[in-house]
């Protein structure tokens, strides 16, 4: 049994009450979840500025009844402090993810990134503190890395910001610093890298490319692709994500704690490669694509080349291990895609898990969900 493993089993044992902030988007409804699987009791919170309310219908269809009870959910804003105060009232571990991504967002509306992303996230940093969390583990993001020309990406070196997104996930990684410092709250920043997975959103102008382009193929849509399809990116599937949060809020080595990790796999994957895996994986459904080529553009002014993280931090300290690597992602991905981009009759051929049965121990610890 691996590390993580080992936590699931003690989890479920003695639950804990969980804050997901964000659990309306992609990665916060991931790590609803699996904690809502693994028998734990979460509060959730989110505004919808990006998220939405089908993302929770999703889980609450897919854990089943008994389980969706042990969530409760609170429609609001990180920006109001009084919000976060009470959505972090008696509860056990924070996982931050509320959040505006998008470094063109950003860089289009530095103001709404700024109040969400540097604002709510010091709200949630004082409302942490008073609440007397065990821990504070915040999503922070590989964007912090800027122009510094390394790779692979070493946590302790990075450059400077090359967007407003950058500078607000590093001003979180100072003002968590400093809350350890003056205030000994324990938190740990993850900087996650381009991740993939069910329930990230293929529409709009700030997608990022897998749902993009995942939506665009099945949809028969052209697909462009800046620059000549050789830059790379260390492209890493929820699962993983979900893994080093769980294993983030529980360690308890005094080294790992109010620390940053890379959260990854360690592996580039050109845009060149990765079209043509999705063309591969889904030409079954869509013989179309078997003619399907991308459209060349320019290079986008301020994109990085390469992208690749060291995880030796993350896999030594918190005993990170990626359980999916690209392929296995974009298997579990594009089934969920092809179900809810392509139809219903695609359904019947990726059927949801099965709810498992729940253990009394769950049960005993229900009263601990806050009164709202
Ligand atoms: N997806 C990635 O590849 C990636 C990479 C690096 C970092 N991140 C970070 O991970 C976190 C989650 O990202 P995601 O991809 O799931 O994005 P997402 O947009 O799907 O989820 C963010 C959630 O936060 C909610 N939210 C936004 N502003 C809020 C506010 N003021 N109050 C309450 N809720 C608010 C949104 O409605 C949404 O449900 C973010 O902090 C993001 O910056 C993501």
């Amino acid at each position: 049994m691996n590390h993580f493993e080992q936590l699931i089993e003690r989890l479920s044992d003695k639950p804990k009450l969980w804050l997901v902030t964000g659990s309306a988007g992609f990665i916060g409804s991931n790590l609803l979840e699996t904690l809502l699987r693994y028998n734990q009791l979460v509060v959730g919170l989110d505004n919808y500025a990006t998220g939405s309310p089908g993302n929770l219908d999703q889980v609450r269809d897919l854990v089943g009844p008994e389980r969706w009870q042990h969530f409760m959910k609170i429609d609001g804003d990180i920006r109001d402090l009084d919000t976060c105060k009470r959505a972090c009232h008696g509860v056990d571990y924070i996982l931050h993810q509320a959040a505006l991504g998008s470094v063109p967002r950003s860089l289009a509306y530095p103001g709404d990134s700024h109040a969400t992303n540097v604002t709510g996230f010091l709200n949630m940093l004082i409302a942490a503190r008073d609440s007397g969390v065990k821990r504070f583990v915040y999503a922070s993001s590989s964007s912090v890395y800027g122009d510094h020309p390394a790779l692979p990406k070493v946590e302790d070196a990075i450059g400077r910001c090359l967007s407003p997104y950058a500078a607000t996930k590093r001003a979180n990684e100072l003002y968590a610093e400093v809350f350890g410092q003056c205030y000994g709250l324990s938190t740990i920043g993850l900087r996650y890298f381009n991740v993939f997975g069910p329930r990230q959103d293929p529409n709009g102008p700030y997608a990022a490319v897998i749902p993009k382009w995942i939506a665009a193929m099945i949809r028969n849509e052209p697909i462009s692709i800046n620059g000549d399809g050789e830059t790379s990116r260390d492209f890493c599937y929820v699962a993983n994500v979900v893994q080093a949060n769980l294993l983030a809020a529980t360690v308890k080595k005094p080294q790992a704690i109010n620390q940053v990790y890379n959260v990854a796999l360690s592996a580039r994957t050109t845009l060149n490669e990765l079209f043509g895996l999705l063309q591969e994986k889904l030409l079954p459904w869509s013989p179309h694509l078997k003619t399907c080529r991308p459209d060349y553009q320019d290079f986008r002014p301020g994109d990085v080349r390469h992208s690749e993280a060291d995880i030796s931090k993350a896999m030594r300290l918190l005993g990170y291990k990626p359980s999916h690597t690209v392929e296995q992602g974009l298997a579990e991905a594009l089934a969920w895609y092809r179900q809810h981009l392509a139809g219903p009759e695609f359904a019947a051929q990726n059927p949801e898990p099965r709810e498992q049965p729940l253990k009394s121990s769950v049960r005993r610890r229900r009263h601990l969900i806050p009164v709202p």
